[in-house]
């Protein structure tokens, strides 16, 4: 059976590594905020190019702990998509505040810098792009729009570790950067993890008293928070993992390119790749205008694709009520959702399954 996305590594020498590393960690008694943690703060934040990383319980914890940093609460809005994981909408009902959910583009699957601006209102505090899939948001045209209105961006990098725009990683460009380290992520544990990025110290301090109840230094609460620490354990591994993040990268890249070749002149639509950016694959989606036959087909033959997403929140019952979206909806987001087909992609996955895969596929 193959599906459409595997965290398993199959590489004997890489999990040899994490065996040690994790023996380390049950032997040295220290399973929480170490030196694991610390290490993985720095080295992850200097990858990204951010002076400061701060590591948490899970990569919806980043995004609720970065707004809860920059003072977004009830009364407040922020604009984000509906074509997203659900996390990322859920983050912002958490604060208290309201998710104003606008159209995507077309060709990329992201955030319309276009209705971004059209959603603004004087309760606007924030906007998060999503690099959908590990490809990067339009982030010329929202940060000049944020620069504009003075709002806050905050990345929403859980899909997209080592993706870059024009140059700059994922996770550097807006006030603050997000990532999930949930197992099938391009880097990811095995269990639950994520990282705030940011440049700026102030924010960087907040989200590290926020992720402990709202300690400071001397374990003294100038505000509340909740408790959402990396673990020791799940840092040794990422330690580990992201020695092998940019080889992975390349690899979907290269299987990526073969499906690209492979699909050309099907019954399918490969994924766009905006000029001067990294496409991270963390996901590959195709357009199809007859999923539901495609699907059987590829089920007949032990294939298991996925569908990121079918339903847009805007039409999820326990989230319609608390989200705005435009009277208009959401036209681009209603439709791709019925054509979208995530076709299986992790390093593991063998190159000539690409070739098989791609041959149900022929008109
Ligand atoms: C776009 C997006 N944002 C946020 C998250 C939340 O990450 P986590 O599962 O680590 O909480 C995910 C992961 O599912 C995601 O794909």
């Amino acid at each position: 059976m193959i599906t459409c996305a595997s965290p398993k590594s199959l590489d004997e020498t890489r999990n040899q590594e994490i065996i040690a590393v994790m023996e380390n960690v049950l032997r040295s008694g220290h399973y929480i905020l170490g030196e694991q943690v610390s290490q993985f703060e720095i080295d992850f934040s200097k990858f990204i190019g951010q002076n400061h990383g701060t590591g948490v319980n899970s990569g919806t914890d980043a995004l609720i702990l970065s707004l809860r940093a920059l003072g977004v609460g009830v009364g407040d809005e922020v604009i984000t998509v509906s074509h997203t994981a659900l996390a990322t909408v859920s983050a912002i009902v958490s604060c208290g505040a309201t998710p104003v959910l606008v159209d995507i583009e077309e060709d990329y699957f992201s955030i319309n810098p276009l209705e971004i601006e059209l959603a603004i209102t004087s309760k606007t505090r924030a906007i998060i792009p999503v690099h959908i899939y590990g490809h990067a948001a339009n982030m010329t045209l929202i940060m000049e729009i944020a620069k504009h209105y003075n709002l806050h961006v905050i990345e929403d990098c859980a899909q997209a570790t080592g993706a870059e725009y024009n140059g700059a990683l994922v996770g550097s460009i807006g006030t603050l950067g997000c990532f999930s380290f949930y197992p099938t992520k391009n880097l990811g544990g095995i269990g639950d993890g994520g990282m705030v990025v940011t440049n700026n110290q102030a924010l960087a301090s907040s989200v590290v008293a926020l992720r402990q109840y709202g300690w400071d230094s001397q374990r003294n609460a100038m505000i509340s928070g909740l408790n959402s620490r990396l673990d020791e354990l799940q840092a040794a591994i990422l330690n580990v993992k992201l020695k092998y993040l940019e080889q992975d990268n390349q690899q979907r890249i290269r299987l990526a390119k073969l499906y690209d070749e492979q699909l050309s002149g099907t019954r399918v639509r490969t994924p766009q790749v905006r000029k001067d950016s990294k496409h991270v694959y963390h996901l590959y989606v195709v357009k199809c205008q007859d999923r539901d036959s495609v699907v059987r087909k590829l089920n007949s033959n032990d294939i298991f694709p996925g569908i990121h997403y079918p339903k847009p929140i805007h039409f999820q019952s326990g989230y319609k009520k608390l989200c705005k979206t435009p009277a208009t909806g959401l036209p681009v987001t209603e439709r791709l959702s019925n054509n979208i087909l995530s076709l299986p992609m992790y390093p593991e996955l063998d190159e000539s399954k690409i070739k098989t895969i791609s041959e149900y596929l022929l008109n």
